[in-house]
C-alpha cells in the first residue's frame, strides 16, 4: 500500500539520520576548533530552524485541509448533486403515466408496467448512486489531502538534505496541488454517465423479481440496497469503480513510468501524475476497501433511519407495497442530496473511529508522526 513511502523512506531516513546524528557529530568535531559559546549559538539556531520548518509544514498542511474542506468538497458535492438531479430526471415518464390515467386507452397495460419498471429501477439507482458517490468522494478528497501532507513532509526533508534555502524549497508546486484536488471533479465531469449505467444494471439485476405489489419492510429494503451495492462492486474487475473516479490507470502509469524511469527527481510535469498514482495505490489497497465497505454500511444504516421516519416507523416495519414505497424513495433521494443532509452523512462517515484511524495511519506513514 505505501509503495511510494517504501521507495523513498530510506532517502528520508538517511537525510534525517545525517541531519540528526552525523551532523551533530560534525558540529561537535568542529566545536574543538571553536569557542563553546559559538557552538551553542549554532545549535540553538539549528533548533529554531527545525521549529520553523515544522510550523511551516503545519501551516501549509492546514491550508490544504481548509481548501479541501471548505472549497473542494462542497463544490464537488454540489456539482455531483445537480448532475444526478439532471441525469436521472424521469418526470417525463411520470407525466406519461399520469396522462395514461386521464386517457385510459393511450397506454397498454404492458407499456404501463414497463414505465413503472423504469421508475422503480431509476429511483433505487438514484438512492444507491447518491449514497455511494457521496461516501466515495468524501473519502477520496481526504485521501488526497493526506497524500499532499505526506509530500509536504518528504519534500521538506529533501530540502534540508540538499541544504536548499528554506524559502526556496517551495514545498510542493501549488499548481499541482490545485490540479490534484480539482481532479476530484472527474467523477462528476467524466465518470458519472458510465457510473450511473453501471448502477442501473446492478439495480435491475437485483430488482428483477420484485413486483410492485410486493411488500417491503425495513429488512427487505435494507437488504435490497446492500445487495445493489454488492452487485455493483462485483461487476467487472475488482477495482473497476476507480475508472469512474479518475483517469485510467494505464494512461497515468505509462506516462509516469517513462518520466521516472531514472532515479533523478521527477520533472515538475509529472508531479501531478505521481500524486494521482499514489492516490490510486491507496484506493486499491485492501485497507481502503475495508473502510469503504464500513462507511457504505454506515450510510445505508443512517439512511434507513431517515426513511423509517419518512414512511412512518410502524408502516415500514410491517411492510408497504413497493408501488407505495417508490414515491417515498424518490423523496428520500431528493433530500439526501440536500446540503444539510449530505453534510450530516459525510460527518458521520468521517467521524467513524476506523476511518479516523485509517487516515491517521495514512498520514503517519511518513516519520512526521
Ligand atoms: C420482512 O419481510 C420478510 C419477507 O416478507 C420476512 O422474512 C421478514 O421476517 C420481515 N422482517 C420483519 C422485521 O418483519
Ligand atoms: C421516482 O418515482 C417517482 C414516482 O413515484 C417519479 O415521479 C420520479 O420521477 C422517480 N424518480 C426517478 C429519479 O426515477
Amino acid at each position: 500500500m505505501w509503495e511510494f513511502w517504501r521507495r523513498h523512506k530510506r532517502k528520508v531516513y538517511v537525510t534525517f539520520g545525517v541531519f540528526g546524528s552525523g551532523y551533530l557529530l560534525y558540529k561537535l568535531y568542529e566545536g574543538h576548533k571553536r569557542r563553546l559559546s559559538d557552538l551553542e549559538r549554532e545549535l540553538a539556531d539549528e533548533k529554531r530552524n527545525d521549529e520553523l520548518i515544522r510550523s511551516q509544514i503545519k501551516e501549509h498542511f492546514g491550508k490544504i485541509q481548509t481548501i479541501a474542506d471548505s472549497t473542494t468538497l462542497p463544490h464537488v458535492m454540489r456539482h455531483l448533486s445537480s448532475r444526478i438531479e439532471e441525469d436521472l430526471d424521469l418526470t417525463h415518464l411520470m407525466e406519461r403515466l399520469m396522462k395514461g390515467k386521464d386517457e385510459p386507452n393511450s397506454l397498454t397495460a404492458a407499456e404501463k408496467l414497463e414505465l413503472w419498471d423504469r421508475l422503480k429501477i431509476s429511483n433505487f439507482t438514484r438512492i444507491v448512486l447518491s449514497l455511494w458517490a457521496t461516501t466515495m468522494l468524501s473519502l477520496y478528497i481526504r485521501v488526497q489531502v493526506n497524500i499532499l501532507g505526506r509530500h509536504l513532509y518528504i519534500d521538506t526533508a529533501r530540502g534540508i538534505g540538499s541544504s536548499i534555502q528554506l524559502d526556496e524549497a517551495d514545498l510542493i508546486d501549488r499548481d499541482d496541488e490545485q490540479q490534484f484536488l480539482a481532479s476530484a471533479d472527474y467523477l462528476t465531469n467524466v465518470g458519472l454517465p458510465a457510473l450511473t449505467s453501471c448502477f442501473e444494471t446492478a439495480t435491475s439485476e437485483v430488482l428483477k423479481g420484485k413486483q410492485l405489489k410486493d411488500f417491503f419492510n425495513t429488512t427487505v429494503l435494507h437488504d435490497t440496497i446492500l445487495q445493489i451495492l454488492a452487485t455493483f462492486l462485483s461487476m467487472g474487475s475488482p477495482h473497476h469503480w476507480m475508472g469512474f473516479l479518475m483517469p485510467e490507470h494505464s494512461k497515468l502509469y505509462n506516462s509516469a513510468a517513462t518520466s521516472s524511469s531514472d532515479s533523478t527527481e521527477p520533472s515538475p510535469a509529472s508531479k501531478f501524475e505521481q500524486l494521482m498514482l499514489e492516490a490510486q495505490a491507496v484506493l486499491s489497497s485492501s485497507e481502503f476497501e475495508n473502510i469503504l465497505d464500513m462507511s457504505l454500511k454506515t450510510v445505508v444504516d443512517v439512511m434507513m433511519e431517515d426513511i423509517k421516519v419518512l414512511c412512518g416507523e410502524t408502516n415500514l416495519k410491517l411492510g408497504i407495497p413497493l408501488a407505495k414505497l417508490i414515491p417515498r424513495l424518490a423523496h428520500m433521494s431528493r433530500i439526501l442530496l440536500e446540503e444539510s443532509n449530505r453534510d450530516r452523512y459525510i460527518q458521520i462517515v468521517q467521524n467513524m473511529p476506523e476511518v479516523e484511524m485509517f487516515f491517521t495511519l495514512l498520514y503517519a506513514s511518513t516519520p512526521a508522526s
